[in-house]
């Protein structure tokens, strides 16, 4: 057998080798997000309880608008954030990484809340506080005691940990390229959720270090100038656009659309 083959056969070994150790990591530290009655899982995450809602379509839209950029080979490492607060960032965020998780491909998507500050995606998920991304790039956590498999089959989460205080400063660390550098060949795609990126740094140096941001928007609510001061900033760090998503939408839906779903 030649070099060559045998480097690839020993590579795809070592993949192989790699994919059991994080499977049985997220086996061991399974969190379960219950069914409906039971559980916390909060009703904004649409796509999780009823796939087939008017919302639930928005979303597959937009996973398609996303999974034909660049001619189909979308971003594989994706920043989520907005001008400033409250304009959607987390449930856009957990709502893209189930429609994904659910694409045709089955890709396993990874989702990590970096909002070090006041991250709300185990709230949202209704799942119980633990370690996280704070704890592990302050070096008190590795990564198999904070990556966990919620019930949606293919989608993988870190949660943010406790607050940090210093959280700009450990996302801009080498620990957090290393995190980042160890995850992208076990995920088809990662979704990081940050702050937001006038008031502070966080989704900036997030930005730069993904391939891509995805610009949330509140629909007539968030001003264009405050909306261009955050892409300049992005844009200073080399942080690329890939796309906006405008949330607060409402608009009428006739009964003949209904009656298609
Ligand atoms: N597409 C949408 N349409 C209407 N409301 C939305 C939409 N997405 C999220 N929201 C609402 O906006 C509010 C803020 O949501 P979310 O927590 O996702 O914002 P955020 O930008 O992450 O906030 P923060 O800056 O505090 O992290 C919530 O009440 C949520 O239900
Ligand atoms: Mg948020």
């Amino acid at each position: 057998m030649g070099k060559i083959s045998e480097a690839l056969q020993k590579a795809a070994k070592e993949r192989i080798d790699r994919l059991d150790k994080v499977i049985k990591i997220q086996e061991q530290k399974r969190v379960v997000a219950r069914k409906m009655k039971e559980s916390k899982v909060d009703a904004r995450l649409i796509p999780y309880f009823d796939n087939k809602s008017i919302v639930s379509e928005q979303y597959k839209s937009l996973v398609t608008n996303l999974l034909s950029l660049n001619k189909g080979k979308p971003p594989h490492v994706m920043t989520i954030t907005s001008s400033i607060a409250s304009e959607g960032k987390s449930v856009t965020a957990l709502n893209l990484a189930i429609t994904l998780s659910h694409a045709i491909h089955k890709p396993r998507v990874l989702l990590i809340d970096a909002d070090m500050r006041k991250g709300k995606i185990v709230k949202y998920l209704g799942v119980e506080e633990h370690k996280g991304l704070s704890e592990h790039l302050n070096g008190q956590a590795q990564l198999d005691e904070i990556i966990f498999q919620i019930d949606i089959e293919h989608l993988s989460f870190i949660s943010c940990g406790q607050v940090a205080s210093n959280p700009a400063d450990i996302l801009a660390s080498a620990r957090m390229s290393d995190l980042l550098r160890e995850l992208r060949p076990q995920f088809e795609y990662i979704l990081i959720d940050t702050p937001p990126v006038i008031p502070v740094t966080d989704a900036v140096v997030i930005g730069a270090q993904t391939d891509g941001v995805i610009l949330v928007i509140k629909a007539g609510e968030t001003q264009r100038g405050i909306v261009g001061r955050a892409g300049e900033l992005l844009n200073q760090a080399h942080a690329k656009i890939i796309g906006h998503v405008l949330t607060g939408i409402e608009y009428f839906v006739p009964d003949y659309i209904y009656r298609y779903l």
